[in-house]
């Protein structure tokens, strides 16, 4: 017991997983268990975010014994899974249940702390502190997550690969999303719609992006979207009849945009003012997309919440994770092409006139499908049962994507279309083939399409004169017709052409590995574009742990009114 104790004021000083008693590596038992249930992409949400609102987030205060708040839970209900994890300098535990009556039961013995002034709001962000301490079962199914590590100690380990195609499989394993990472992604998405849901019915809130498209890095960003309704489930239909009750609501007198920024501005209040553990909220109402930014403290997340366009953020997600699970070798490739484009300065942290993961991401994917690993998809070319192409453009252009179901069966069904076996390339090929491909691709005068196009002819889709200065045209695989990399300027669009020349002359030498070429590629942004960057979306809602005084608190209030009423105002 005395080491034990010695061991935690050790932990407590350097919280250094190194120093903790040893605990046995994560073993992700349920996943196991549900692997035949997250064989599509839909079942895979619905486990998830299943799984998400059966677990409870702790954060174990000092000298705290993981068993003992192992066996205080275990005697709620059945603990499928425990994983202890440090966030922020603060040791977690992520625990999940066999059922959500569990959770709620754990809730109506939770109280409020009752020493400070604190609100009295409750979450399934927890705080544990131990009776006990040093009180260790013997055997506890606890497991401990073991951090991917930085990229400095990835690229020492990539040193003593030989083979360039095993380091591009070792880096990959090594950066991609842990199990805890996709755990604690679908709990926060689950928080925002526990808190969301308080006040509007029928919410959801669904991770998107790299969090579920499998191309997610550990530590990336974690995208949601929240809406109101499943609607994946919107053809269930009721019985035909109207009930005979119904609820009074306020009515809504903005158009959709108006109302998502409505409600975005209610759900940065109340994370700011209610949720605990989120902190840095910041309301971006002015981007093309408005958000909610904020940071998860437990889970160490910074967080993005969109309203509009959520249907054709699903859909992508949907479209790159079936692309994904055709073939084991997408996901190692774009990893390792995106970190080159990194080294390379041709993506950035931020937006601007450059490239960014996602469309570094269709680029990829549009090399695979070019030497046929991946299919072309097929929906625009197929004949038009109820929906014509141009049908799909215009619901798409105004977000409106649930009638086309041709699109929708393209999605459904990709995955299951037999990719070229006979096409057994390595990854180190592929990897040198994506550079020498772009290299030689005549981007002035030709597309990037995921779309299975006979004419590939950039000027076969633009239509104005203006258009036709974009430099790269990636159309946009969801919205047909429509240039997805409008960002990119020109100078861009060479620099990615010559850097894949030197890329494809490094990776020609066999002494060279996939550390060379991060190397040798790397530069730095040129100060022209730096410039050029994007100014830094403006906030209009100040962060309340900064010192802000009253008064300023109630003019920004004001203009937030007055912005809200003008807006609707003009829109009558
Ligand atoms: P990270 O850099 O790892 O965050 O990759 P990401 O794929 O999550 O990119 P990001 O956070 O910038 O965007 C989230 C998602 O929004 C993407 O995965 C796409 O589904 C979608 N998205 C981003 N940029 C565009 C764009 O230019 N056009 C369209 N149609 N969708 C986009
Ligand atoms: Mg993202």
């Amino acid at each position: 017991i005395l080491l034990n104790r010695c061991h935690y004021a050790l932990a407590i000083q350097h919280y250094s997983s190194s120093i903790r008693p040893p605990i046995p590596p994560f073993s992700p038992s349920s996943i196991n268990k549900s692997s035949n249930v997250t064989q599509t992409f839909d079942t895979m949400l619905d486990f998830r975010r299943q799984q998400a609102r059966r677990t409870v987030l702790i954060h174990l205060g000092r000298s705290h014994s993981e068993s003992e708040l192992y066996k205080l839970c275990s005697r709620i209900g059945q603990i499928t899974n425990m994983t202890l994890y440090t966030a922020n300098k603060k040791e977690c535990a992520l625990l999940e249940f066999s059922n959500e009556q569990s959770v709620n039961n754990l809730l109506k013995i939770t109280s409020h702390f009752t020493n400070e002034n604190r609100l009295p709001c409750a979450s399934r962000n927890l705080y544990f502190s131990s009776q006990q301490t040093g009180t260790r079962l013997k055997y506890h199914p606890i497991g401990r997550e073991v951090q991917q590590p930085d990229d400095s100690i990835i690229d020492k380990s990539l040193n003593d690969i030989r083979n360039v195609s095993d380091q591009i499989r070792f880096f990959w394993q090594k950066t991609k999303l842990t199990e805890l990472d996709t755990r604690l992604r679908f709990f926060v998405s689950s928080l925002v719609e526990e808190a969301f849901g308080s006040i509007f019915v029928d919410t959801v809130c669904l991770p998107f992006g790299s969090s579920v498209n499998t191309f997610g890095k550990s530590r990336c960003d974690l995208d949601m979207l929240l809406t109101f309704e499943d609607f994946r489930e919107k053809n269930i239909k009721r019985d035909g009849k109207i009930p005979q009750l119904r609820f009074l609501t306020k009515r809504s007198y903005l158009n959709d945009r108006f109302q998502a920024q409505a409600y975005l501005k209610i759900l940065a209040d109340t994370l700011k003012h209610f949720m605990a553990e989120c902190t840095n909220v910041q309301i971006i109402l002015p981007a093309r997309v408005p958000i909610v930014r904020f940071q998860h403290r437990l889970s160490d997340l910074q967080c993005d919440v969109s309203m509009s366009e959520f249907k054709s953020s699903y859909y992508m997600s949907k479209l790159l994770w079936n692309l994904s699970s055709i073939d084991n070798r997408v996901a190692p490739l774009v990893f390792a092409i995106r970190r080159w484009a990194r080294e390379a300065s041709i993506t950035q942290s931020t937006p601007g006139p450059w490239f960014s993961n996602f469309q570094m991401t269709l680029l990829v994917l549009f090399y695979l499908q070019s030497i046929e690993i991946l299919p072309k998809l097929n929906y625009i070319n197929e004949q038009p049962t109820t929906t014509s192409p141009q049908d799909i453009l215009a619901a798409n252009v105004l977000g409106d994507l649930s009638d086309d179901t041709i699109l929708m069966n393209e999605l459904e069904n990709i995955r299951y279309v037999q990719s070229n076996k006979t096409n057994n390339s390595s990854l180190a090929i592929l990897l040198k083939g994506f550079f020498t491909f772009y290299e030689n691709y005549d981007f002035q005068s030709l597309l990037i399409t995921l779309l299975n196009r006979k004419n590939m002819s950039k000027s076969s889709l633009i239509q104005t004169g203006k258009d036709k200065d974009w430099p790269i045209y990636l159309e946009n695989p969801l919205v047909p017709s429509m240039n997805a990399s409008k960002n990119l300027v020109e100078s861009e669009g060479e620099r990615f052409r010559e850097t894949c020349k030197k890329a494809s002359e490094i990776l020609s030498h066999s002494s060279k590995n996939l550390l060379s070429l991060f190397e040798e590629c790397h530069q730095i942004l040129p100060d022209d574009l730096i410039a050029r960057a994007y100014p830094a979306p403006i906030s209009i809602m100040p962060d309340l742990e900064t010192d802000i005084n009253q008064d300023e608190l109630t003019t920004i209030n004001d203009i937030q009114q007055d912005q809200v009423f003008h807006n609707t105002h003009q829109q009558h």
